[in-house]
C-alpha cells in the first residue's frame, strides 16, 4: 500500500465526507467565481492539512470528533487555497499543482479577487457557526501568513537575510497554519485543554520542516507540479543559499550577491548559482536542519498512548520529509 493512503486508513472516512463539504463551501452565485472555483477544486493538492486536523482530533478524543473538526478542516483548506492563488502573484508564477495557475489563466486582477472570496468564505464558515474559538486559532495564522510573506519580501530587496530570519518567515508563512491545523483539531474536540497547545507546537516544529522540503524541491529538477528554480529568480533567499553564503569567501560571496541582485533572470547564471549551493554542501545542511525539526515533531507524539491516529501522524511527520512532491 502507498504511504498516503496508510496515513489515511484511519480517517478515510471523514476525509471523503471532508471533500463534499468542502467543495460545497466554495460555492456561489456568481458564474465566472463557481467556473473558477470549479478548476480549483478539480485540481486538489496532497489535502496535508485536513489530514492533520483529523489526525489530530481522533488522536487527542480516541476517535470521537464533531461538525466542529469538518468545518475547521473546510477553513483551513480554503485558507490555504487562498493563500496559493495569492503567492502565485506574489512569486509571479504560472503553475500550480501540474496545471496552469489561476493567474496564469485568468490573470492577476482576477486571482486577487479569487484569493479574497475563498479567504472571506473560510472566515464564514466558522463565524456562521459560532465557532470563535476556532476562528481565533485561524486568524492568527491569517495574519502571521501575510506578515511572514511581507518579510520575504522585505529581506528579498535588501538580500541581507541571516539563518534566524529565514527561521522567522518560514514559520510565520507556512508553519503557523500547520500549527493552526493541529492546534484546531485539538480544540475542536478538547477545548481548553493541554492538548491544544502541545499539538500547536508539534504542527509547527513540522511546519517548519515542511518549508525546508519545499525550498529544497525549488534546487531540484524533479517534475513536482510548480516550477522549480523560481525562488533565486524572485530573489528569494532560503536555507541552502544562505548556509553557503555564510560560509563563502569574500569573493565567491561578492560574486553569489552581484548573481542575486543583478542576473536573477538570467537562466545559465541561475543553474550556477544552483550548482555553487549544491557543490558547498547548501543542501545537505539544509537537510540535516530539516530533520532535527522532524525529530523534535516526533518527540511531542511520544507522550501520547499508542493508536492507529498516532501511527498514521508519525508516518506522516516522515512524509513531510520523504515526500516527492
Ligand atoms: C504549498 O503547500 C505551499 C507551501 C506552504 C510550501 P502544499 O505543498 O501543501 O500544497 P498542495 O495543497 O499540496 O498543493
Ligand atoms: C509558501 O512559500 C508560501 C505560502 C505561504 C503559500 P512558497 O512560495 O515557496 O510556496 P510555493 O513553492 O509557491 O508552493
Ligand atoms: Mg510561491
Ligand atoms: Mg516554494
Amino acid at each position: 500500500m502507498k504511504i498516503v493512503e496508510q496515513i489515511k486508513q484511519p480517517i478515510a472516512f471523514e476525509m471523503d465526507l471532508f471533500e463534499q463539504k468542502f467543495q460545497l463551501s466554495m460555492s456561489s452565485k456568481v458564474a465566472l467565481l463557481n467556473r473558477i472555483t470549479h478548476y480549483i477544486v478539480n485540481r486538489k493538492g496532497k489535502q496535508m492539512r485536513p489530514m492533520f486536523v483529523f489526525l489530530v482530533s481522533k488522536m487527542v478524543s480516541n476517535g470521537e470528533i464533531s461538525e466542529r473538526t469538518y468545518r475547521g478542516a473546510s477553513v483551513i483548506e480554503l485558507i490555504h487555497t487562498a493563500t496559493l492563488v495569492h503567492d502565485d502573484v506574489v512569486d509571479d508564477s504560472n503553475r500550480r499543482r501540474g496545471f496552469f495557475s489561476v493567474n496564469a489563466l485568468w490573470k492577476n486582477k482576477i486571482a486577487v479577487l479569487i484569493g479574497d472570496f475563498l479567504l472571506s468564505k473560510g472566515l464564514l464558515l466558522s463565524i456562521d457557526n459560532n465557532d470563535f474559538d476556532l476562528l481565533k486559532i485561524i486568524s492568527i495564522a491569517v495574519r502571521e501568513m501575510s506578515e511572514g510573506e511581507l518579510l520575504q519580501i522585505e529581506k528579498a530587496r535588501k538580500l541581507d537575510i541571516t539563518e534566524d530570519v529565514y527561521y522567522e518567515i518560514i514559520r510565520q508563512k507556512t508553519a503557523t497554519l500547520i500549527a493552526a491545523c493541529c492546534s484546531l483539531g485539538a480544540a475542536s474536540v478538547k477545548p481548553d485543554s493541554q492538548d491544544v497547545e502541545k499539538m500547536r507546537k508539534f504542527g509547527e516544529l513540522i511546519g517548519m520542516a515542511f518549508q525546508i522540503k519545499d525550498d529544497l524541491f525549488d534546487y531540484g529538477d524533479k517534475q513536482i507540479g510548480k516550477p522549480t528554480g523560481i525562488d533565486i529568480k524572485e530573489q528569494k533567499m532560503t536555507l541552502p543559499l544562505i548556509h553557503v553564503l555564510n560560509n563563502a569567501s569574500n569573493k565567491d560571496k561578492k560574486w553569489l550577491i552581484n548573481s542575486i541582485k543583478n542576473h536573477n533572470k538570467d537562466a545559465k547564471r541561475v543553474k550556477e548559482i544552483i550548482a555553487f549551493v549544491k557543490d558547498n554542501g547548501g543542501l545537505l545542511y539544509a537537510i540535516t536542519k530539516m530533520k532535527f525539526f522532524q525529530k523534535e515533531a516526533l518527540t511531542i507524539l511520544k507522550d501520547y498512548p499508542d493508536s492507529d491516529y498516532k501511527n498514521s501522524l508519525e508516518l506522516m511527520v516522515n512524509y513531510v520529509i520523504d515526500r516527492k512532491k
